[in-house]
């Protein structure tokens, strides 16, 4: 199979410094040589993690209370077309970030590119601690990391010449087909938007009571059978345990075994098209670094096949 790799060193959808160099750890690890060796992919990869140095503005001033407007806006443009290249020529996209503000450009690279080989609108299975579905009034914080689900599902709006006004219809996602796993720490705002768009997400308390096989099941049955799926993974869904250095580690989450069990059943649907990894930061915690990295390693195998 055809994969195209784009390792994003980017950091600026929050205030931790660190998650830049995730890729980097993630590429030392061997992660390219699994892939092509053991999983034999056909690895399209540029070489480079990309800082998009060239697009940092001089000047970022919040706009609707976000931080880092502009650069989070010029980052995820060009990653999406970066990402479109990838997903037209029908290779599985993977992406290495950076924080979960990249996702804005990787959904939409990926969603578009579906929609026009495919004439199909792509679901979205987002792993999570967190909804990230913040709109800019909405967000205590302010960082857009916390907002990307509200930008791709059109939810938060921006006006053509505003920071997100380069996203198009044809580079959204339908909240309909938008599944979260794991949720734990879910703002108040953030609540009332599920609730009102009448998104499907499993907490982890639906998982305690259901077990994780059976919440595959009915997120997978959401979705529905041969719909493309793009699955959105941060690092922050495991439990601390597994996953501690991250940017906003939340106690009562996945063990690794369930989260390389979400992959694993995304990846048997045989529709899997794209994956982002993201949030891992290996420079929070000087022991936890190594472990975290060795999840992210442990996820994206899942996610592309090895059992
Ligand atoms: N909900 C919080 C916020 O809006 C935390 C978001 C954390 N997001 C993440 N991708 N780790 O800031
Ligand atoms: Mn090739
Ligand atoms: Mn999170
Ligand atoms: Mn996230």
């Amino acid at each position: 199979t055809e994969l195209g790799l784009v390792a994003v060193g980017f950091s600026g959808g929050q205030c931790k410094p660190g998650v830049d160099a995730a890729p980097m750890a993630l590429i030392e690890s061997g992660l390219v040589e699994q892939l092509k060796d053991d999983l034999k992919y056909d690895v399209h990869y540029d070489g480079q993690v990309h800082a998009y140095a060239d697009l940092m503005p001089k000047t970022d001033p919040d706009y609707r209370g976000m931080k880092k407007p502009k650069a989070v806006c010029a980052v995820t443009k060009q990653l999406s077309s970066q990402v479109y290249e990838h997903a037209k020529k029908g290779r599985f996209v993977l992406t290495l970030g950076g924080d979960h503000s990249i996702a804005i450009g990787t959904i939409s690279g990926t969603a578009k590119a579906i929609r026009e080989r495919l004439g199909r609108d792509m679901a979205v299975i987002w792993v999570d601690a967190h909804a990230d579905i913040n709109t800019p009034e909405t967000s205590d914080s302010g960082n857009i990391h916390g907002m990307p689900v509200a930008f791709l599902t059109g939810l938060a709006n921006d006006k053509p010449d505003a920071p997100f006004g380069w996203l198009n219809d044809d580079q959204r996602i339908s909240p309909k087909k938008l599944v979260y796993i794991g949720l734990r720490d879910v703002d108040r705002g953030e609540k009332k938007i599920l609730r009102d768009n009448g998104i499907k997400a499993f907490s982890m308390h639906d998982i305690d009571r259901y077990g994780i096989g059976k919440v595959m099941d009915m997120a997978l049955g959401w979705i529905g059978s041969d719909t493309p799926i793009h699955l959105s993974f941060d690092i922050d869904a495991l439990d601390p345990m597994w996953a501690p250095s991250t940017g906003t580690a939340v106690r009562g989450g996945l063990t690794l075994r369930e989260g390389d069990f979400i992959a694993e059943c995304v990846h048997e649907t045989g529709s899997l098209v794209a994956l982002d990894l993201v949030e891992v930061n290996p420079s929070l915690e000087e022991q936890g670094a190594a472990e975290t990295v060795r999840a992210g390693v442990s996820i994206v195998r899942s996610s592309l096949g090895d059992t």
